[in-house]
């Protein structure tokens, strides 16, 4: 069993002028794609402090495995989730980030338009997908084998030699 989190960052959302049609997916997606469970889910507002200081108490106090974050990843002047992503990383996974663009663009040549990172801090994998229900599922769909192992390296002991 792994613990995960689902980020909404959305000032529509987080206003309630829109309904979290992403977090919803991602809760769905995690259960169908990885028999898991979406343990701890919040939406807040496009502020990059918020966004900072919640995915410090996931990754420190919660200590979640995963954290995937959904919104603000374009090029709107509000749009800063890679910005604090990376502010509380200690080490970029780049990878995940390119692989998912790279998928993206599959399906849309706006793919190239997401700013989306992904990251380790201490033992939880933090990754940034954008923010519609749509690039949710696709990219999810995409990522999702690589995930427990991923989670598993990051939560071994020392290598022995
Ligand atoms: N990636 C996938 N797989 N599918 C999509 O529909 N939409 C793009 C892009 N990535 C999209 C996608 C669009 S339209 C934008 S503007 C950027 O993600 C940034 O989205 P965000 O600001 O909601 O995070």
């Amino acid at each position: 069993m792994i613990s995960i989190g689902a980020l909404t960052i959305s000032d529509g959302a987080s206003g309630g002028t829109r309904e979290d049609v992403s977090g919803a997916r991602i809760r769905e997606l995690v259960a169908q794609l990885l028999g898991e469970t979406v343990t701890i889910s919040a939406i807040i507002p496009d502020e990059q402090d918020q966004i900072a200081n919640t995915l410090r108490e996931w990754s420190d106090q919660q200590h979640l495995n995963l954290i995937l974050t959904t919104g603000g990843t374009g090029l709107a002047p509000r749009d800063v989730t890679p910005e604090a992503t990376l502010a509380v990383i200690d080490r970029e996974v780049p990878g995940i980030a390119e692989a998912l663009r790279n998928n993206s663009l599959e399906y849309t040549p706006m793919a190239m338009l997401s700013r989306g990172i992904a990251g380790v801090r201490g033992q939880t994998l933090i990754i940034n997908l954008p923010g519609s229900p749509k690039a949710v599922q696709e990219c999810l769909e995409y990522i999702h084998p690589v995930l427990k192992h991923g989670i598993n390296l990051l939560t071994e002991g020392p290598k022995e030699h």
